[in-house]
């Protein structure tokens, strides 16, 4: 082969964009957020739904931490590149309930990231406690397998 065709080539396998473009973000894996808390998502089956784990670094209990199961839904499962899913955690050491949405995106490197935010819902013993209920706030995680 000559060094044109050869050059050519490296140019078309470098800059098609075809697949860059056409990477999806996939939920299943381990990931980790700027907390440290770590949750495994398990595989989506065809209808979108998933389930999993998650261990948090931080509890606003002073119970001991135990990891806890979640179970989710993506939307558009295999259809979008980067699906938006939300999915709860029941924790298995308090009475609180977390909810989580979010998307997935992967950048042209291939780096998938998970964008959420959450709402954490903790047990009070009267209706008139409901307004310091509820927290608030959003969590990156990232791919760590
Ligand atoms: C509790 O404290 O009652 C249960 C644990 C809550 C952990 C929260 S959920 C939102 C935030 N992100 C985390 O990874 N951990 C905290």
């Amino acid at each position: 082969m000559g060094t044109l065709s050869c050059c050519l080539l490296l140019a078309l396998a470098l800059f098609v964009p075809g697949d860059a473009a056409s990477r999806k973000c996939h939920l299943q894996g381990l990931w980790r957020n700027e907390l440290g808390s770590n949750m495994t998502i398990l595989a989506t089956n065809t209808a979108g739904t998933f389930s999993g784990s998650y261990h948090t670094a931080v509890a606003a209990t002073n119970k001991q931490i135990l990891v806890s199961p979640l179970q989710g839904v993506q939307q558009h499962p295999s259809a979008k590149r980067h699906p938006t899913f939300g999915f709860t955690v029941q924790w298995q050491f308090s009475d609180s309930t977390t909810a989580f949405v979010g998307q997935c995106f992967v950048d042209h490197r291939g780096k998938e990231t998970l964008e959420t935010m959450w709402l954490l819902r903790e047990e009070v013993l009267s209706r008139k406690d409901t307004w310091k209920a509820t927290r608030v706030g959003t969590s990156i995680f990232t791919r760590i397998k």
